[in-house]
């Protein structure tokens, strides 16, 4: 087995060579003048179980993945496991209005041309997995999050949205505290209403567990509400830390204590390690 690193997943990539014990592949990779890329494997592959790890987030990125993909085809390996630890797109997983793509099946079409199995960290929605053409698993860094949080002398977990309450039920259980939900309406991209709650807050030290903090808008707006119910700290805690435009400033400015996100994405608060999470499904693969 060898691992190819996409250059949106180095960290991962390198923490998965070292728990499945396996090496890395060397690569080049370059811009044409144009702008355009240009990679090459520089160890041979033919015969090898591949794993390609990459975030397919930005845009950039995806088309890094399908360079690589067709390369190690060509390269003839024996199979190829695609790693998107985080899967963009994958909001966009329905038609929301007449005239729009369902994007996430887009894209998992595109990927299931060259892949046999295809992997993801806590997508958005279960169902998106469907959309693939070849076997197609998530696993969930809530554990890898709640660990995390064991350390910080959290009292109550929050899930900002019905969708999050099992989310944030089991990271509440691994830790042993409270939990409880807001109820949040999506006005559009960039706007959320969080309908205003009694929340047993006061003097808590609270986690607010989400799969994803995009614009900040949701975190910033559950922050507000526990903020008016006496909570004393506040972490915003995700497993894909996007943190579009503003959103870091918004979480700090509305009295966020601290920002937790794993590694999925690789950014200044990407501190929670998903490569444990996912080497049970990685070395379970039967290839
Ligand atoms: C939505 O259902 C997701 O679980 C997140 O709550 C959402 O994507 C976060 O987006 P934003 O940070 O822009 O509010």
């Amino acid at each position: 087995m060898k691992i190819i690193e996409g250059s949106a997943s180095k960290k991962i990539s390198n923490d998965l060579s070292k728990v499945l014990n396996v090496s890395v592949v060397k690569l080049e990779r370059k811009r044409f003048p144009d702008g355009e890329l240009y990679v090459r494997l520089m160890d041979d592959v033919s015969d090898e179980d591949v794993i390609i790890v990459q975030t397919t987030f930005p845009d950039e990125k995806i088309i890094e993945l399908f360079l690589l993909m067709d390369a190690v085809k060509e390269a003839k390996a024996n199979s190829i496991t695609v790693v998107a630890p985080y899967f963009g797109y994958a909001r966009q997983d329905q038609k929301f209005k007449d005239g729009e793509p369902i994007s996430a099946r887009a894209i998992a079409k595109l990927i299931s041309l060259n892949t046999d199995f295809f992997v993801t960290v806590d997508p958005h929605k279960e169902y998106i997995l469907d959309f693939f053409d070849c076997e197609a698993k998530s696993c969930s860094a809530v554990s890898a999050i709640a660990e995390h949080l064991k350390t910080k002398d959290v009292d109550m977990i929050l899930a900002p949205d019905k969708g999050a309450l099992n989310r944030a039920k089991k990271a509440a259980s691994i830790i042993g505290c409270d939990f409880d939900y807001m109820e949040k309406t999506r006005i559009d991209g960039e706007t959320v209403e969080i309908k205003p709650k009694n929340l047993d807050a006061k003097n808590k030290n609270v986690a607010i567990v989400d799969d994803i903090i995009s614009t900040g808008g949701t975190m910033a707006k559950s922050i507000q509400q526990l903020k008016k119910n006496g909570a004393n700290k506040v972490f915003a805690a995700c497993t894909h830390g996007l943190f579009a435009k503003n959103a870091v400033e918004k979480l700090k400015s509305n009295g966020c204590d601290e920002i937790i996100s794993t590694d999925t994405i690789e950014n200044d608060f990407s501190i929670v390690k998903t490569a444990t999470v996912m080497k049970k499904i990685l070395s379970n693969q039967s290839l």
